[in-house]
C-alpha cells in the first residue's frame, strides 16, 4: 500500500441511517455506491468508522496487515458474553483455538460430517415439511438447519428437549444485539432492547452445553461428534477453565454455523421464484442427477449448476454482511490514514456489488461461477466466507449442506413463495430477509 497520505473523504451517514432506520443495510448500500471502492469514512457524530470495500483494501486488512486489525469494538464487544474467548475472539486465545480446531476440519472429517448431515437433512425434511400448507420461510429453513447442526455438533445423545431449548436461545442470542450493531456509539451501561433476552439466552445455552461437555469428558470422549473431538483435542486442559475453553469454541462455532447457513438458505426460495429460468435449470439438474433417490454426498459432484447457484446466492446475499475490525496502530491504506483505535468496516455485501469488479452486479446470474470463471476475478472480489487467517472453517461443510437441503426439497416439492416484488433484507446481525415471508411446498 502507498505510504503518502491524503485527506480522508467523509460521507455523512447519520441522516442516511435515520432515513433507513428499518433497513439500515440500505444506508450502507447507498454509501457503498457513493464510495465506489474508495476508502471513505462514515460520519455518525463522534463515531466515524472507515468503510473498506475495494478488493485490494480488503486484502490489506484481512491478509497483508491482518495483525493490525482485531476483532474488538463494534459488533464484537456486545457479542463477547456469548462468543467468549475462543475461535471468534482474537489474539492469543483465538490463535490457540484455531490451532486446535483447524486440524479437526480435515477433508476426511468434513466429508464424514456431510454424510451424516445428508441423513439428518433427509429425516428432517420428512418430519418438518407439511405439504400444501403455507409456512414462514425463515422458521421452516431454521427447523431443518438448526437441529442438523445441533445433532452433528452434539452427537446423537442430545435430547429433543435440549434441542428445543438450544435452538430458540441461539436465535435470540444472535439477533437480540442487532440494534447495538448499527448504534455502536451507545455505551454498554445504557440499557437497550434485547439486552435482557440476550443474557437469558446465554444462560439457557450454558445450561445445555456444560453438562454435555462434562458427559463427553466422563465417557472418555469416544464419540465422533464435534463436542467429543473438541474434548479429545483439549484432554490436557482440565478443570473449569478447560471446560470454559471448550464451551467458548463450541458456542462460537455453533453461532457461526447456524445463523449463517439458515440465512443463506432462506434467500434461496424467493430468488428461485424471481428467476424462473434459473429455477428450471436447477430443477432439471436435480431430476437428472438425483431422480427418485434420497440425496447423498455421492450426488454432489454432479450438481454443478446448483453449486453455481449457491455461490451466486452468497454473492448477492452474504449472511455475514458486515465485519468490523479495530485498528491497533495507525496505518496507511492506499494513501488514507487509518487512525489507531478506529473502527474499520468490511462488507462482502458491498464488495460483491462493485461495478468495477462485477459486470451487471445486481443481476442474479449463476454463470459467473461456471467452472473456470474464478480465474478471471480479483482474488478478493468475492469473499462470503471471509479471508486470511480468520477465513471460515465451515465453508466446505456449508457448500455440501446447501445443495443437500435445496435438492432434498426440490426433488419432492414445488416451492411457491407468497410475495410480490423484490424481497428486502431486514435489521439483524446477519443478512436476513424481511420477517414473515411465507411459502408453500406443493408435492410434485
Ligand atoms: C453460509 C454459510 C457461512 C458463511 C457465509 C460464513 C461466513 C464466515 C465469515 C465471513 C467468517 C469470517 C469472520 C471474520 O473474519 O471475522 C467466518 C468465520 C468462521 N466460520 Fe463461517 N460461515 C458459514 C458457515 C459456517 C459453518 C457451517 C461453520 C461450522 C463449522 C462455520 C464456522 C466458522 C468459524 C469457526 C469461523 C471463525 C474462524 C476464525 O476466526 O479463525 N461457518 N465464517
Amino acid at each position: 500500500m502507498a505510504t503518502a497520505t491524503a485527506p480522508d473523504r467523509t460521507l455523512p451517514f447519520l441522516r442516511r441511517l435515520t432515513k433507513h432506520a428499518r433497513i439500515p443495510i440500505n444506508a450502507f448500500e447507498e454509501a457503498g455506491t457513493q464510495a465506489d471502492g474508495e476508502l471513505v469514512r462514515l460520519s455518525m457524530g463522534p463515531f466515524r468508522p472507515y468503510l473498506v470495500t475495494h478488493p485490494d483494501h480488503v486484502q490489506h486488512v484481512f491478509v497483508a496487515n491482518q495483525r493490525n486489525y482485531v476483532r474488538e469494538g463494534m459488533f464484537w464487544d456486545p457479542l463477547a458474553p456469548l462468543l467468549g474467548e475462543g475461535i471468534l475472539s482474537d489474539g492469543d486465545s483465538w490463535q490457540e483455538s484455531r490451532r486446535i480446531l483447524q486440524p479437526l476440519f480435515t477433508a476426511k472429517y468434513v466429508n464424514s460430517l456431510a454424510e451424516r448431515m445428508a441423513e439428518i437433512i433427509d429425516e428432517l425434511i420428512e418430519e418438518t415439511v407439511v405439504p400444501g400448507q403455507p409456512f414462514d420461510v425463515a422458521k421452516g429453513v431454521s427447523a431443518i438447519v438448526h437441529p442438523t447442526i445441533v445433532r452433528l455438533f452434539f452427537g446423537a445423545k442430545i435430547s429433543v428437549a435440549d434441542i428445543n431449548r438450544l435452538v430458540p436461545a441461539y436465535d435470540v442470542a444472535v439477533t437480540a444485539k442487532a440494534i447495538r450493531l448499527v448504534m455502536p456509539f451507545v455505551p454498554d451501561q445504557f440499557p437497550m432492547p434485547g439486552d435482557r433476552p440476550f443474557k437469558r439466552a446465554i444462560e439457557t445455552i450454558d445450561d445445555v452445553v456444560y453438562p454435555r461437555i462434562r458427559q463427553a469428558r466422563a465417557q472418555e470422549q469416544v464419540g465422533d461428534d464435534v463436542v467429543s473431538r473438541l474434548c479429545r483435542a483439549r484432554q490436557d486442559d482440565l478443570g473449569a477453565e478447560g471446560d470454559r475453553r471448550i464451551r467458548d469454541d463450541l458456542v462460537a462455532m455453533h453461532g457461526a454455523s447456524t445463523e449463517t447457513s439458515a440465512t443463506a438458505l432462506t434467500w434461496a426460495w424467493p430468488v428461485l421464484q424471481a428467476y424462473p429460468e434459473i429455477a428450471a435449470k436447477v430443477q432439471e439438474e436435480i431430476d437428472r442427477v438425483v431422480g427418485d433417490d434420497r440425496v447423498t454426498t455421492a450426488h454432489l459432484p454432479d450438481l454443478v449448476y446448483l453449486r453455481m447457484f449457491v455461490h451466486e446466492l452468497l454473492r448477492l446475499y452474504p449472511p455475514g454482511w458486515i465485519l468490523p475490525r479495530m485498528a491497533v496502530e495507525t496505518d496507511v491504506v492506499d494513501g488514507v490514514t487509518i487512525e489507531a483505535g478506529s473502527t474499520v468496516l468490511l462488507s462482502p455485501f458491498l464488495t460483491h456489488r462493485l461495478p468495477k469488479f462485477w459486470d451487471r452486479p445486481l443481476v442474479f446470474d449463476p454463470e459467473r461461477f461456471a467452472p473456470g470463471n474464478d480465474n478471471r476475478r480479483h482474488r478478493y472480489a468475492y469473499w462470503p466466507f471471509g479471508a486470511g487467517p480468520h477465513v471460515c472453517l465451515g465453508q466446505h461443510l456449508f457448500m455440501m449442506e446447501a445443495p443437500l437441503l435445496i435438492a432434498g426439497i426440490l426433488r419432492k416439492y414445488r416451492p411457491v413463495v407468497h410475495h410480490e416484488g423484490p424481497v428486502l433484507p431486514r435489521l439483524a446481525s446477519s443478512l436476513r430477509p424481511v420477517a414473515g415471508l411465507s411459502m408453500t411446498l406443493v408435492p410434485r
